[in-house]
């Protein structure tokens, strides 16, 4: 069976007052993945996201969501395409004069013209997913961090969209909340069938949803490969890793934490540069 690619983006550069943030990223998200996309914190993992959702718009480069190239669409056409996606962003980013009913309906009031008991009904489905059908006429300051990351989840998935674009689910949870709502990620993806794009940098969390992790440092995707190749380089012993390349010690000491290895070495970052790209830096003059 052949994968549909839903995300396509290729040579994606981004330049942000003169410091480049992203630098050439090429990455296919397939249909019905859960795609990771790690990298340390100011990585660019965020402004790689909001190229996706189209609220950014690239230096150089292009981005095909769903089949349709965004980079060149007017505001109206990249709405209409946004209705497809559903976006959970780190701060859950709920309206606080509104309740966490009237938070989950508004895109369904916005961007359909469907009955009102049609969707009192539909927002009841997706609170009761999230565990919050209970809750529905709290609003967001008397209800604790993790049930509003389950209240913008639910928004996120009013829709039914295609693909599910979350930006650091998990920050500022505890680690059982964290963990729930990684499972809640992964169970309702996979029941929609959607595709689902998540931002961390959090191991624990990444190793829990993904199917596919890509790993973005200093602007590039140094990997991208299934869940499996990322487990075996964390648990490889220090004694196993000789034959390794650069780019595997690299992430390797990425997602162990470990003090020691190529991320702290970076004071050479010509030679760096050279050996895991094989690119001459920038103004060097050529042979
Ligand atoms: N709109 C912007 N204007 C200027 N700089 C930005 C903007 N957005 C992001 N940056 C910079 O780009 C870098 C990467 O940011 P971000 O994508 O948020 O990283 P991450 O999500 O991986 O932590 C940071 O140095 C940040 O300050
Ligand atoms: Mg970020």
């Amino acid at each position: 069976m052949a994968v549909e690619s839903v995300i396509s983006v290729k040579g994606l550069t981004k330049t942000f007052q003169g410091q480049p943030i992203l630098r050439g990223v090429d990455l296919e998200v397939y249909e019905g993945e859960v795609l990771v996309i790690l990298g340390g914190s100011g990585s660019g993992k965020s402004t790689l996201l909001r190229h996706m959702i189209g609220s950014v718009k690239p230096d150089e480069g292009s981005i095909s969501l769903l089949g349709a190239d965004i980079c060149g669409m007017c505001e109206s056409d990249l709405d209409e395409a946004r209705k497809q996606i559903g976006v959970l962003f780190q701060s859950g980013a709920l309206f606080s004069s509104k309740t966490i009913r009237e938070n989950v309906e508004l895109p369904l009031r916005e961007h359909t013209q469907l009955r009102r008991d049609v969707i009192d009904a539909i927002v009841k489905v997706k609170l009761e997913m999230v565990g919050l059908r209970e809750h529905a006429d709290k609003y967001p300051a008397e209800i604790s961090g993790g049930m509003r990351k389950r209240a913008g989840f639910a928004r996120a998935i009013a829709m039914d969209p295609k693909i599910l674009f979350c930006d650091e689910p998990s920050a500022g949870l505890d680690p059982v909340r964290s963990a729930e709502l990684d499972r809640l990620i992964r169970t309702v993806s996979k029941n929609l069938g959607a595709t689902c794009v998540v931002v961390t940098h959090e191991m624990d969390s990444a190793f829990a949803i993904a199917d596919r992790m890509a790993m973005l440092d200093q602007g590039r995707i140094v990997a991208v490969e299934n869940r499996a190749w990322f487990e075996r380089l964390q648990q490889l012993k220090e004694d196993e890793t000789v034959d390794m390349t650069e780019r595997e010690l690299l992430v390797r000491q990425f997602l162990r934490g470990d003090l020691e290895g190529p991320l702290s070495k970076r004071e050479d970052a010509e030679g760096y540069e050279r050996d895991l790209f094989g690119v001459k830096p920038l103004g060097e003059a050529a042979d």
